[in-house]
């Protein structure tokens, strides 16, 4: 969800705005996905890079977490959201915490859109991070290290038990992964636009979902091994 910030610089108002006018399309986007039965969705909210800006777009952009989660939890639960967080959340003021762990405990046993939130979250923590529970489990004699395979170390990551992302959308007009989900990209479709977050909707939603259907996926394969057209 990239370019909060120049939407509001834009429109001469502080980066703290376009934070706040980024709410809406996050909401759009849950909503969406849950109607259309999309089984789970992720986004990037704030990466384990983001704590270096400025201590008060870092103070706003806590602020509003808290606020979010107060007055949106009731409508996510009742939709059947289940919600997780990834990401190092350790690093977060404790009022932020507290509301990670009360939503993922309301929302545990739902089974609408899995909905991931990551929030101090990188993808080199991540891999960084299973790393170190496998070399603790080599190290006490529970696993051998020449039984750690793909299987093994993607079964530590923060997406474990979720189905590989298919479609990567990033709004903003950069054209790069800065560091979100690194090993679950490997074979993601990749979609840049240009509009700013604020300004993402419903027609850019429906433009990156036109753009998926219209790929064709070969995991490495040709399209006659994969039986596709
Ligand atoms: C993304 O928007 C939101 C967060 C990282 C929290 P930016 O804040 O990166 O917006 P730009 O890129 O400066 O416009
Ligand atoms: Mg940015």
């Amino acid at each position: 969800m990239d370019g909060n910030g120049r939407w509001a610089t834009q429109r001469g108002q502080p980066r703290q705005a376009g934070h706040k006018a980024g709410v809406r399309p996050v909401r759009l986007c849950i909503e969406q996905c849950a109607r259309r039965g999309i089984a789970a969705l992720t986004l990037f909210a704030f990466s384990s890079e983001n704590w270096g800006r400025p201590s008060e777009e870092v103070g706003a952009l806590m602020s509003l977490f808290v606020q979010a989660m107060d007055d949106e939890l009731d409508e996510l639960h009742r939709s059947g959201v289940k919600l997780r967080f990834i990401g190092d959340r350790l690093s977060f003021p404790v009022r932020v915490q507290s509301r990670l762990v009360g939503a993922e405990a309301r929302t545990a046993a739902n089974t609408g859109l899995q909905l991931q939130i990551a929030m101090g979250y990188g993808g080199r923590w991540d891999i960084v991070q299973a790393t170190r529970k496998l070399a603790a489990r080599a190290a006490s004699g529970a696993l051998r290290p020449a039984d750690i395979n793909e299987a093994t170390l993607s079964g530590e990551l923060a997406l474990t038990g979720l189905p590989e992302p298919d479609l990567f959308i990033r709004t903003g007009g950069e054209q790069r992964i800065s560091n979100f989900l690194l090993w679950n990209l490997a074979y993601t479709e990749l979609y840049f636009c240009d509009a700013l977050w604020p300004d993402f909707d419903e027609q850019g939603l429906q433009a990156a979902l036109d753009w998926f259907a219209g790929r064709e996926r070969r995991y490495g394969l040709t399209a006659t091994t994969t039986g596709g057209a």
